[in-house]
């Protein structure tokens, strides 16, 4: 016998309640048979002008609901808060968890039986999906996907040529007037960041975790095919649906392992990182950030994208798309995850083939050797640390320099640029107070702009570490997501000028070469900051958020509440 569904809880209800549940409905013109026993679908939509990279999000999901219709279902579309990278302040990390209660409780408050998630820009994804997987009703993934390649005088650019643009503008080699032109060919059609920067790895990382259609991460949104996939996910949620295939039977331990090493092979964004262990914290699954390293080891970069290589999502796409990519380290990843379509991974794989030897390599002939995520300890990071050796200066990977301490971004600001400032291609820069309490929310500065006066002499990278995040269009020697970060009183709050700063990543370490007495000398004359926040959102924030290396969720998110509500208001 059919499983009830549970739409059928609020539309099969008879009297006054079903009245109430179906009547205001039929003001959009749903036929009354739409309610009898046809699942029903949302599509979490998180459109919206202000997010330039979700703005064709609309235009999607009318796909999406073709393909909910075909497949026997009532597609009904809700709105969530959505969270533009650009334009948000101070962060749009400070609001990925809101957004994820926002999700949360709007599919669990409503008759709905499974959800598509429309997910593009940077925390949209992380958020809808840590939302879903709380409810852990069957849900599927369709990214927006990437914008066409951007140009620029003959050439092609993306999201992280605007750091090369930005730091070549304060050196001189590069016009206000030629920076106007670079702006205009930048984002030259629909969709989100076209380099390997965070909306992709999200993007990738949902198609490795199993949560979409094969093909998913890599579709330009201006490809037709990005609808077809679309609609193609409508038709699929409704048998997922007929199968109960929630999200808890796709995340396993090994669907996070096998994203973990795809996101080492496509030379992934830091920010996976903290995203990953945020929606494990919601299936319930114990992951910590040593996993990134240990099941990063033996995985080649195996993509050539920027901000890691040299090419953009749509060569990607081109050359064979994320299913190539994972077809070429078949052998370190788990046979037997399930996936949306019902299949197992390595199911998916085997149609999978490489079109570009330059954008897709294989295994045996690696864009680099060493890829994913390094993650440092010692006493500068004692809850870890994290660096993305595939973007840094290799040069750098065994530094000991003198620390330049920046008490907090605007401090940076100011006396970046100051011929006076007391530092040299050697010196380590220290950003303090910009992790998930500290600023609030965490923001992408921790690939800090040079001095000035170095860029101008040439140099192009130097050792930097903070508290904070990097974007995954950025790069360079940047060690992120120190933990404890300063306002939680770790040690990265007592630097001070002229401290020496040991990185050795071949060896996973990071400290700071003072004394302990002296450590616990500068420990005891720290004041204790009060929470400068007493109301609002940011209240809740800095009262709840967590630390970088546990995924910065707030602690009473952490699990899943089910879809279950018991009680209703007439
Ligand atoms: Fe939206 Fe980069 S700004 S993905």
């Amino acid at each position: 016998m059919d499983k009830i569904l549970r739409s059928q809880q609020w539309f099969g209800k008879k009297g006054k309640d079903g009245f109430i549940y179906r009547a205001w409905m039929k003001n959009q013109g749903i036929p009354a048979d739409e309610f009898h026993g046809k699942p029903v679908i949302g599509i979490c939509n998180t459109w919206s002008e202000l997010t330039p990279c979700n703005a064709h999000f609309r235009e999607l999901a009318e796909s999406v609901k073709r393909g909910v219709i075909e497949a026997g279902g009532l597609p009904l579309e809700f709105p969530v808060m959505s969270l533009g990278e650009t334009l948000i302040k101070p962060t749009a990390m400070l609001y990925r968890n809101l957004v994820s209660m926002d999700v949360e409780e709007s599919i669990r408050a409503n008759p709905l039986d499974g959800v598509v998630l429309m997910c593009g820009c940077d925390k949209t994804t992380p958020a809808l999906v840590m939302g879903a997987c709380s409810v852990d009703l069957p849900a599927i993934v369709v990214s927006g996907g990437a914008m066409l390649t951007g140009k620029y005088e003959g050439r092609d650019i993306g999201t992280s040529d605007i750091w090369r643009f930005s730091e070549n503008v304060r050196s001189g080699i590069m016009t206000e007037e030629e920076l106007n032109l670079a702006e205009a060919g930048m984002c030259r059609s629909r969709g989100h960041c076209a380099v390997m920067g965070t909306a992709s790895s999200m993007a990738c990382m949902v198609e490795s975790l199993g949560l979409s259609l094969p093909e998913n991460a890599a579709i330009p949104a201006a490809d037709s095919n990005r609808k077809v996939l679309a609609q193609l996910s409508g038709r699929r949620i409704v048998e997922m649906v007929k199968e109960d295939l929630k999200p808890s039977d796709i995340l396993t331990r090994a669907a996070f392992e096998n994203a973990i090493k795809v996101n080492a092979a496509i030379g992934g964004s830091t920010n996976f990182v903290i995203h990953l262990l945020a929606i494990a914290g919601r299936v319930g699954i114990p992951m910590t950030i040593d996993d990134f390293d240990r099941f990063s080891e033996n995985i080649p970069l195996i993509a050539n994208l920027q901000p890691s290589g040299d090419y953009f999502m749509e060569d990607l796409y081109y050359a064979g798309g994320l299913p190539a990519v994972m077809k070429e380290i078949e052998r370190y990843l788990d046979a037997t995850c399930l996936t949306a379509n019902g299949k197992t991974l390595i199911d998916n794989l085997k149609l999978a083939r490489t079109l570009n030897r330059t954008v897709i390599s294989s295994f045996e002939e690696p864009i680099k050797p060493d890829s994913g995520v390094a993650v440092l300890k010692g006493n500068l990071c004692e809850a870890g640390g994290i660096i993305k050796p595939s973007a840094a200066d290799p040069r750098l990977m065994q530094h000991t320099g003198i620390a330049v301490v920046f008490e907090n971004i605007e401090d940076y600001k100011l006396r970046i640029d100051d011929p006076d400032l007391p530092v040299d291609e050697n010196s380590v820069l220290v950003l303090k107070n910009v992790g998930p309490k500290g600023y609030p929310g965490m923001p992408e500065v921790g690939n800090m702009g040079l001095p000035k006066k170095l860029l101008e002499k040439g140099v192009k990278d130097m050792v930097r570490i903070s508290d904070g995040r990097m974007s995954g269009t950025g790069f360079g020697t940047v060690v992120l997501h120190v933990s404890p970060e300063t306002a939680a009183g770790g040690t990265i709050a007592l630097v001070l000028d002229g401290d020496q700063i040991q990185l050795d990543v071949p060896n996973r370490t990071l400290n700071l070469l003072v004394a302990q007495e002296e450590l616990d000398r500068r420990r005891s004359l720290l004041a204790q900051q009060p929470n400068p926040f007493s109301r609002g959102y940011a209240k809740l924030y800095t009262d709840h958020v967590e630390q970088a290396h546990l995924g910065a969720d707030f602690d009473f998110l952490k699990g899943h509440s089910g879809s279950a509500v018991t009680r209703d208001s007439h």
